[in-house]
């Protein structure tokens, strides 16, 4: 359903939790970029009504993710911590044609966003499955359902 090129080594979750308290605030950090991502569609397509309303629940539902990624930050002793550089999403996004006044401009945003949001509930169906902690585990198989709704809406506007 992903139509994901490569599958991530389960072998990746022992190293999550090897550094779970740099992996959570990654995590919380792409919940906070793609409420913004969300927002700045917004801004740019103001006219495109269904597309505000959309990007205004999303926004809502991933700033729940970042506090709900937050808590357990917080519950586990840690600090949310700076941001670090992200190469995947920065190699990914160079891929949007930088043309302000391009007509595909807009695919390319929301095809962007769902390359993001499928691999982000592919890699929560990892750690799912794998993570010892019980609760976590628990946590992120309700987070990959969200993803990937999101991955859905987006192919559906970008289609
Ligand atoms: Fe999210
Ligand atoms: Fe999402």
């Amino acid at each position: 359903m992903l139509r994901l090129k490569l599958a991530t080594d389960p072998r990746w979750a022992e190293l999550v939790e090897g550094n779970i308290q740099d992996v959570l605030t990654d995590h919380a950090y792409c919940e906070q970029k793609a409420a913004s991502s969300a927002i700045s569609l917004i801004i740019r397509y103001p006219d495109l009504t269904e597309l505000v309303q959309e990007m205004t629940a999303l926004a809502r539902e991933e700033m729940e993710h970042f506090q709900r990624v937050h808590n357990i930050i917080i519950q586990k002793g840690f600090t949310l911590g700076k941001e670090r550089k992200d190469h995947y999403v920065n190699q990914l996004a160079t891929f949007i044609r930088k043309d302000g006044h391009n007509p595909h401009l807009l695919i390319d945003r929301l095809l962007f966003a769902a390359m993001i949001e499928a691999r982000s509930c592919e890699r929560f169906r990892v750690l799912s499955e794998n993570l010892k902690e019980k609760e976590l585990a628990e946590f992120y198989r309700e987070l990959m359902a969200s993803e990937a709704g999101h991955y859905t809406l987006f192919i559906k506007f970008g289609s």
